[in-house]
């Protein structure tokens, strides 16, 4: 399938991780099987508009200024058009994903200032499992954050970047290591 290929150009361990995290979390909210399927499906793609980035703002990561940031940003309208080609209810999953994974509970995320529960849950899941994962991942500006330094980070930003009630059930499920 070409839009596989095209996700093992970017960083398919991280896509993996995240889907697995974000299906771990689904299950820990007692989410059906098929929405589980559903959100480990579409959590692979969701930064699959990077393809769409150049490398030199890939790799400077938070040093990015803000032009940097903005063309950055649009890596959601990109993986929302790559995956346009495709209709499935996976596929309507994969959308969901790619197009709030940035969007923040208290509303101040992108592209469109969602607020609270205006965001798919899909999307909620897949927020905290994708900064989890990027914290707790070397990149090539950054060393791996410590489990603990991540999950006080990912507890500081409950209400803020985070669903407050996902967050807890997310932090307790590493602490008990469901999957670290
Ligand atoms: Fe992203
Ligand atoms: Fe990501």
């Amino acid at each position: 399938m070409i839009l596989k290929n095209v996700l093992d150009m970017l960083d398919p361990e991280h896509a993996k991780r995240v889907s697995l995290l974000s299906m771990d979390l689904a299950r820990s909210l007692n989410l059906s099987e098929q929405d589980v399927e559903r959100i480990g499906y579409g959590a692979h793609y969701h930064d699959i508009g990077k393809i769409s980035i150049p490398a030199s703002i890939l790799e400077s990561g938070i040093q990015l200024t803000e032009h940097e940031f903005e063309i950055m940003k649009r890596h959601v309208e990109y993986g929302l058009s790559i995956l346009s080609v495709q209709t499935s209810e996976e596929m309507d999953a994969a959308k969901v994903i790619v197009g709030t994974h940035h969007e923040r509970w208290d509303g101040t995320g992108y592209p469109n200032r969602l607020k609270g529960e205006e965001i798919p849950l899909y999307g909620r899941i897949v927020s905290i499992c994708d900064t989890y994962d990027a914290l707790t991942s070397k990149r090539s500006y950054k060393s791996a954050w410590p489990i603990d330094e991540a999950l006080a980070y990912i507890n500081n930003q409950k209400g803020k970047a985070f669903d407050p009630y996902l967050t807890e059930v997310f932090l307790q499920m590493i602490q008990e290591g469901a999957l670290v």
